[in-house]
């Protein structure tokens, strides 16, 4: 359950009508709902509490500040695929030793910082990244904790650019090369290798992949030559964006705590989506609407791909709500952004009661990968981030401005 429903024929967010919101602030703009993001957090937590998990938080899905603070400060580390996100992280004052950091492409800078302040591990994603975390540990004399992520060769059924975890793709090591990596763990003297991470993809509506990959990791476990103390199962819980039967978390513990309870593994989770995917909304303006020559209706709107790019790119599905239901004749509408590009669009042949200029739309789920995706294409300012915190709505971020546009740029002396 989420805080974004119609009451009384208006759309909401916990008991506050958008029709109110959008007098008060300018579209486009994401809007969250701290509590959907508290429920969520806590619903995994209650969910995996026997096997008391340290959940890092995946950043990545909305680095929003208030939002990871909030997490952050209701126990949640975070999971970091970057120096910005070290940086977002510390700033905010997540301890180092809830930070976990993931990515096939670390720099030595970017390494150099993370050990620096001693974060929980790396989640190291080849042999050379782990022979330059090595040398970079022994000249900072530390030593770095790692976890190797395995690529368990597991299919998930989800979009082919968020699968992660079968072995033509560019993520985490597999089994053999790990084993060599564990049966050799002394020519790395400068790294404590203490575990095993995977992270099979995201959006996964089944228990079944989990569970697969899962088992294979376990078996590898318990085959190792070296005494491996966490697990690290990455993030990757899927949610309802339409009709999907989406698992609860309870479903999801169902399925894997009997796996890993009593092995004597400390576990790690990384959930993005699951927390906040469903705790934000992007409202946009509709500013015309027209009828093509082949009848076709398109509803434009303020907001477009450069706001949210997950439907033109994994032709993701989002739920729109006109935040007042009209009892009107309904049509098929293409919801499209002003872009200039065919791919822009929101929804396409999306039933709406009739659609007029000056109404607004509330796009759902955009509450993960939606703002952290955005961009500038076509010099359009990033939108506002409001948060809807104790029944009153804040800006958690303003919208850009035409300045924001240029800062950093200069027209070159050679060109005056
Ligand atoms: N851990 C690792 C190592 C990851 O790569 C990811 C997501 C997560 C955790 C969090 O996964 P989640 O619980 O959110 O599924 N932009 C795409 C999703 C990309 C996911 C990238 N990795 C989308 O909009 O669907």
């Amino acid at each position: 359950m989420h805080e974004f429903q119609y009451k009384d024929g208006m759309f909401c967010c916990e008991e506050t009508p958008l029709a109110e919101i959008v007098k008060e602030h300018p579209t486009p703009f994401y809007l969250y709902s701290h509590k959907t993001v508290m429920d969520h957090f806590n619903k995994i937590k209650d969910a995996f509490k026997e096997l008391d998990p340290v959940i890092c938080f995946s950043m990545k899905s909305n680095s929003n500040l208030s939002i990871c603070k909030a997490l952050v400060n209701a126990g949640s580390g975070l999971d970091i695929v970057s120096g910005g996100e070290l940086y977002k992280a510390l700033k905010i004052g997540c301890p180092p030793e809830k930070i976990v950091y993931a990515s096939v492409g670390k720099t030595e800078e970017e390494i150099k910082a993370a050990i620096k302040k001693g974060i929980l591990f790396f989640n190291v994603e080849s042999t050379p990244e782990l022979i330059m975390i090595d040398t970079v540990a022994k000249g900072l004399k530390k030593k770095a904790r790692v976890t190797i992520r395995l690529n368990p060769d597991v299919k998930a059924d989800t979009h082919d650019y968020i699968t992660t975890g079968t072995k033509e793709k560019k993520f985490g090591i597999d089994f053999a090369s790990a084993e060599e990596i564990f049966d050799n763990a002394n020519k790395y003297p400068h790294v404590e290798l203490k575990g095993v991470h995977i992270h099979i993809g995201s959006q996964i509506t089944e228990t079944e992949p989990f569970v697969a990959s899962v088992k294979k990791v376990l078996d590898f476990i318990e085959k190792s030559s070296v005494q491996i103390e966490w697990l690290n199962l990455g993030g990757g819980f899927g949610i309802i964006y339409e009709e999907e039967p989406a698992r609860t978390a309870e479903e999801f513990a169902r399925a894997l705590v009997p796996l890993i309870k009593g092995k004597g593994l400390k576990l790690i989770m990384e959930p993005g989506r699951f927390i906040v995917g469903n705790s934000g909304i992007l409202v946009c303006k509709v500013l015309y609407v027209k009828t093509g020559a082949t009848g076709k209706k398109f509803a434009i709107v303020d907001a477009g791909m450069s706001d949210l790019i997950r439907p033109s790119l994994y032709e993701a599905y989002h739920r729109i709500c006109p935040i007042a239901e009209r009892k009107a004749k309904t049509f098929k509408y293409d919801i499209v952004g002003p872009i200039c590009e065919s791919g822009d669009y929101l929804a396409l042949d999306r039933e709406l009661p009739e659609v007029l200029a000056g109404d607004y739309l509330s796009v759902l789920g955009a509450g993960a990968y939606g703002y952290v995706m955005a961009s500038n294409y076509n010099s359009r300012p990033r939108p506002a981030e409001l948060l809807m915190i104790n029944g009153e709505v804040k800006v958690a971020r303003k919208a850009e401005t035409y300045k924001d546009l240029v800062k950093g740029e200069k027209i070159l002396r050679e060109i005056k």
